[in-house]
């Protein structure tokens, strides 16, 4: 089996960049952030446990906002990440950040060197089609959520091939769907798709706002508080072809969830679209590989059902029909060839 999923063609459609900042990353950050601030203080990033809550999570990422906070090392933490992915044998990723003002970049210059560096990485990184969503924080209120919309639409007409929808994320337990929902229904009206964070937390009224808004082949990041258990979530779930974006590690180390055991993958896996993802590799120490060796080793997952899991990825991602085409046949091809040695 190990074989097999390092050699499967591979789809990752949920991961946050300034989560996916590997030690090999850091280290190289680290260098070039020494080379204007040589007193750079490190001991806070090296000595943080990721292992803990939600909101311990939350603080981790401020710290490696900290040292992404230059074009420079934007684009080196985007090429990292994309490298990384490749040498995994992830053949389509789409990537995800919110924008950033600082000392010396815009938000707008956040954005463009982010898709600057993906079109970059066509040449390095021939085998993987990269994406990019750019992200509204729930959290930072529908003013900050207006402006950074008004420029993710003016970098969509400028990069349509790779600004392909809207990722909302950011701590949902600090801020309402209801606040930011006439500026998704602009982003819907403006041909946006979205991948939205949804039911990490069990506010009621929140995920069925979320739901409500959502329309057939919107993704839904987590799920975790959908369950048969509440009938009005159900169906308002239910009712929608919404694929769930499943990040295992990421949950069971926020304890969103109790145990890879618990986890709710158990209610969909093979009744509804699932995809499974990683977050935020590197704050939860693991990989898409690793991730899908815990499906197998947990859930009892057969070669057919990732064969499955990577087709309904390849159905549910934001690609355009000729590269969806593209990553169909190269999966098919594995397929064909591994199950007729
Ligand atoms: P960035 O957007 O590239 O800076 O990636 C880090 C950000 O992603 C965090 O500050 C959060 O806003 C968001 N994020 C990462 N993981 C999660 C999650 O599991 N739930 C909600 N938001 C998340
Ligand atoms: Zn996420």
């Amino acid at each position: 089996m190990d074989e097999f999923i390092k050699n499967l063609p591979k789809i990752e459609l949920h991961a946050h960049i300034n989560g996916s900042l590997s030690n090999d990353t850091l280290k190289k950050l680290i260098e070039l952030k020494k080379k204007t601030q040589d007193d750079y203080d490190l001991s806070l990033y090296l000595g943080f446990d990721s292992d803990g809550s939600l909101e311990k999570c939350f603080e981790k990422f401020k710290l490696a906002h900290e040292l992404v906070d230059s074009i420079s090392a934007l684009k080196l933490a985007t090429e990292c990440i994309i490298s990384e992915f490749s040498n995994e044998n992830v053949v389509y990723l789409e990537l995800r950040s919110t924008p950033r003002s600082t000392e010396c970049m815009t938000k707008a210059q956040y954005l463009e060197a982010i898709v600057e560096q993906i079109i970059e990485c066509k040449i390095s990184h021939p085998n993987i089609i990269v994406k990019y969503l750019p992200s509204i924080n729930i959290s930072y209120g529908a003013k900050e959520a207006e402006e950074n919309y008004n420029l993710f639409f003016a970098l969509r007409n400028k990069y349509p091939e790779i600004v392909v929808g809207i990722d909302l994320s950011g701590d949902a337990t600090k801020g309402k769907f209801s606040d930011l929902k006439h500026i998704f229904e602009r982003a819907r009206a403006d041909g946006f798709r979205f991948a939205i964070h949804c039911a990490e937390s069990p506010d009621e009224s929140e995920i069925l706002d979320k739901l409500e808004f959502m329309a057939d082949g919107d993704r839904l990041g987590h799920g975790t508080f959908i369950d048969e258990k509440n009938p009005a979530i159900w169906s308002a779930f239910t009712s929608k072809v919404l694929p769930i974006e499943i990040c295992l590690t990421s949950n069971v180390l926020c304890r969103t969830v109790t145990s890879y055991e618990d986890h709710h993958i158990s209610r969909f896996i093979r009744k509804f679209p699932i995809v499974i993802c990683t977050d935020d590799y590197a704050v939860f120490s693991t990989s898409l590989t690793r991730e899908l060796q815990l499906s197998v080793d947990v859930y009892k997952l057969s070669k057919q059902d990732l064969i499955d899991l990577m087709e309904n990825a390849n159905k549910f991602s934001f690609a355009r029909p000729h590269e969806r085409q593209l990553i169909g046949d190269k999966i098919r091809e594995f397929k064909l060839k591994s199950f007729s040695s």
